[in-house]
């Protein structure tokens, strides 16, 4: 290393070193001068090897789906209920997290492919912030999903992701965990067969991964038999009615025991709804089973996924 290379590092070290208190400092020194953080380091290294793979799926959906990650025959309405309620089409943006990270993104706003912001009145001074919404999960929450939210060892498990849309859950469940059986059961045809693509494209095992094109509530017998079920936010892909229709069905057809991984509460979710009462003894929130982990994933990510069991 050069002797630049090195003040450049100490000076990193410093500034970190300057936020901590004696005490702090203390822990910090004890953890390396115990070597543990050799053994941190070496899981660090190998998530980020994991992580490879899927940048390299990534890459390749990108050539496949339109840049917006939205399908010509999708009919995506942004939500009047809930969190996302103050979306519109006019104010909001579509860009994939699984597609492209935050960094890709950065670089996608400077090179001016991306805008950060729309004209509120066309006298272009007066702009707001789109607000930048995700249809997939990103590569960190499927990290996070399998190296600490889980237990470790999932053999013999069945993981479905309901809305398996560009395959995302799939694909981090295959690299990141030793599941069984990985499904995804998607409504939309052209979704499907982007999956399909991939698949062969990376030659998964078809015994172990695969894809079925149907609405979730003709698939009883698959969510029935599931250990594991993934439901990201579906705000933006079905109304009311329907959302609240699924729920009811989830609720009849998950068997006990089942571990449900959700982006943003239950409580919230339902109560959107307005059926959080007649679920409150349906599920218990989980701790995360690899806790030990945790350090490795900012707690932005950490306050994001929930973990439930089926009473
Ligand atoms: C928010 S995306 C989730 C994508 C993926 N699970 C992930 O987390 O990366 C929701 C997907 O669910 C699909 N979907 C919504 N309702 C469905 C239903 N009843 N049956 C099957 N798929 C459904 C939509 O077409 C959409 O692609």
């Amino acid at each position: 290393m050069s002797e630049d290379g090195l003040l450049d590092i100490k000076f990193r070290f410093l500034d970190l070193f300057a936020e901590l208190d004696e005490t702090e400092l203390d822990v910090v020194e004890n953890w390396i001068l115990s070597r543990a953080y050799r053994k941190d380091l070496q899981f660090r290294k190998d998530l980020d090897s994991k992580e490879e793979e899927l940048i390299k799926i990534g890459k390749k959906l990108r050539k496949l789906v339109p840049f917006e990650g939205e399908m010509p025959s999708e009919n995506i309405v942004p939500p009047i209920v809930g969190d996302q309620a103050d979306c519109t089409k006019a104010n909001t943006c579509h860009i994939d997290e699984f597609l492209y990270d935050e960094k890709d993104v950065e670089d996608l706003i400077k090179s001016g492919k991306l805008k950060k912001h729309y004209c509120i009145d066309c006298n272009s001074r007066n702009v707001k912030e789109l607000i930048y919404t995700s249809h997939s999960m990103s590569r960190q929450t499927l990290l996070f999903i399998f190296n600490v939210l889980l237990p470790t060892d999932l053999e013999g498990k069945r993981l479905l992701d309901v809305g398996s849309r560009l395959g995302a859950v799939l694909y981090g469940a295959y690299h990141f965990s030793n599941a069984s059986s990985i499904i995804g059961i998607e409504m939309n045809k052209e979704c499907c067969e982007v999956q399909e693509k991939i698949i062969s494209q990376f030659s998964m095992d078809r015994n172990r991964i695969k894809v079925i094109h149907s609405d979730v509530m003709e698939k009883h017998d698959i969510v029935q038999l599931s250990d594991i079920i993934v439901i990201n936010v579906l705000d933006f892909f079905v109304d009311i009615e329907k959302h609240k229709e699924m729920w009811y069905f989830f609720k009849k057809h998950i068997k006990k025991g089942t571990f449900i991984i959700t982006n943003r509460s239950m409580a919230d979710t339902l109560g959107y709804l307005d059926i959080f009462e007649e679920f409150m003894e349906w599920l218990t929130i989980c701790k995360p089973y690899q806790i030990e982990n945790e350090i490795f994933f900012n707690t932005e990510i950490n306050s994001e996924i929930f973990l439930y069991a089926v009473k």
